[in-house]
């Protein structure tokens, strides 16, 4: 089921490294590793902390950098009584694109539940940004043949009462959550297999249109050394990286993967 039409996107999430002067430097130098070329051949969303966010902004705007800005993270309120949380509107006025959603982090260290990340999810479309779902199951979960039952199920809660054209605008990041951080990749293949499932399942819960528009990422120890056989794959149309992200030689590497060979 792949189309054309879906450009590649290459996600860094920093998580809750570099303050805002190292933030500027590394979008810096990511600007001085990538060409014109690069560029027009993928799209790059960079995901640092809240308080780096003005600061990356304001760089990529001045520099006119092709950069997309993203978030990691925001509440589903617009507004409140909610002591430290960032809303989707704050991050809108910011001119954030993307914003994470359901991270495997959020979910199990800070309790976040399907159901919450359904309402983050409508309040990013309600303010003009993409959500990037992250959805994954644990090495438990895997051993014991329960990824379909909870990956598929992730997908459906989060989807649910979102129109065609609003699920054809989504990301969906599929990250093994045995895979994250832990320097273990799923194999290109198995994660082929199991982003091919969620397209199927975005079929069967949206429609066949939002199936071939919406994009799928793979997640989980992504290195310039394994980019390119991931992107190889028909239904992978990006990757999220975390720890690979926060150097920019290396980031630089990844999001320039097309231009090496398979191995
Ligand atoms: P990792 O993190 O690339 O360090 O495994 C990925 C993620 O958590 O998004």
């Amino acid at each position: 089921m792949s189309s054309d039409v879906r450009r590649p996107l290459i996600s860094g999430n920093w998580k809750m490294n570099h303050n805002h002067f190292e933030a500027i430097q590394c979008v810096q130098k990511l600007a001085y590793i990538l060409s014109k070329e690069d560029l027009a051949a993928v799209d790059v969303s960079i995901h640092p902390p809240f308080t780096d966010l003005r600061s990356v902004q304001t760089l990529i705007d001045a520099d006119e950098l092709k950069f997309i800005l993203g978030a990691q993270h925001c509440h589903e309120a617009d507004s409140g009584a909610f002591t430290g949380e960032v809303s989707a509107a704050f991050l809108a006025k910011l001119n954030v694109s993307y914003v994470i959603v359901g991270h495997s982090e959020r979910r199990e260290l800070f309790g976040e539940t399907d159901e919450v990340v359904h309402n983050k999810i409508v309040a990013i479309q309600k303010h003009k940004m993409t959500p990037i779902l992250c959805v994954g199951e644990t090495l438990a979960e895997r051993e014991a043949g329960r990824t379909h039952e909870k990956v598929l199920g992730q997908v459906r809660s989060a989807l649910e009462k979102r129109s065609v054209e609003q699920v054809k605008s989504m990301v969906i990041a599929y990250e093994p959550i045995w895979a994250i951080g832990t320097g273990k990749t799923a194999t290109a293949g198995d994660a082929q297999v199991m982003i091919e499932a969620i397209r199927q399942e975005v079929a069967k819960v949206s429609s066949g249109s939002a199936a071939a528009a919406i994009r799928l990422q793979y997640g989980g120890s992504v290195k310039a050394s394994n980019i390119a056989e991931i992107m190889s794959q028909p239904d992978i149309d990006g990757v999220l990286v975390g720890g690979a992200s926060l150097d920019p030689a290396e980031f630089g590497r990844i999001c320039q993967y097309r231009l090496r060979p398979l191995n």
